[in-house]
């Protein structure tokens, strides 16, 4: 008696966990690349900057969907060439009254993700 009731107790978690589970996974944001610097963009920027770390990928990408969103949309890193990224970095650092450190970061960030791409592309 008391096992086939915990059966149905632990049965009936299973399928709530999978409904709510089944929900989460069905957000329509499959299409855009990942944005989230991991392994491969840490692998890829170490390539030009061996000193960075995956703190700082991080740390950049928290900059880059927040301060930099503050006045504009975030803009597509991947549109940009890299030159032209360093161009805009300069200028809008001070707009988002970043730090040397924070610049830091989030130049690291966005040429770890193009980095990333390029090694993909091959
Ligand atoms: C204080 C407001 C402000 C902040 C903060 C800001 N920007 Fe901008 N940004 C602008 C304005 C104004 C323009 C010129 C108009 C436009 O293109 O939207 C611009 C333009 C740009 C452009 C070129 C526009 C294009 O589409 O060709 C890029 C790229 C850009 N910003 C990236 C960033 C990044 C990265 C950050 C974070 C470091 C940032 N912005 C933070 C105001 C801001």
């Amino acid at each position: 008696m008391t096992i086939s009731k915990l059966t149905i107790i632990a049965l009936s978690a299973i399928i709530i966990t999978a409904c709510g589970s089944s929900k989460k996974s069905s957000t329509p944001t499959a299409a855009a690349p990942s944005l989230v610097p991991g392994d491969a963009q840490l692998t890829a920027i170490k390539a030009k900057f061996p000193d960075a770390t995956a703190e700082q990928l991080k740390e950049g990408y928290a900059i880059y969907t927040g301060a930099c969103t503050n006045c504009h949309g975030q803009k597509n890193i991947f549109k940009r060439s890299e030159a032209s990224w360093m161009h805009e970095i300069d200028d809008m650092s001070p707009k988002a009254n970043l730090t040397s450190v924070q610049k830091d970061a989030l130049t690291k960030y966005i040429l770890s993700m193009k980095a990333a791409q390029a090694t993909d592309a091959k």
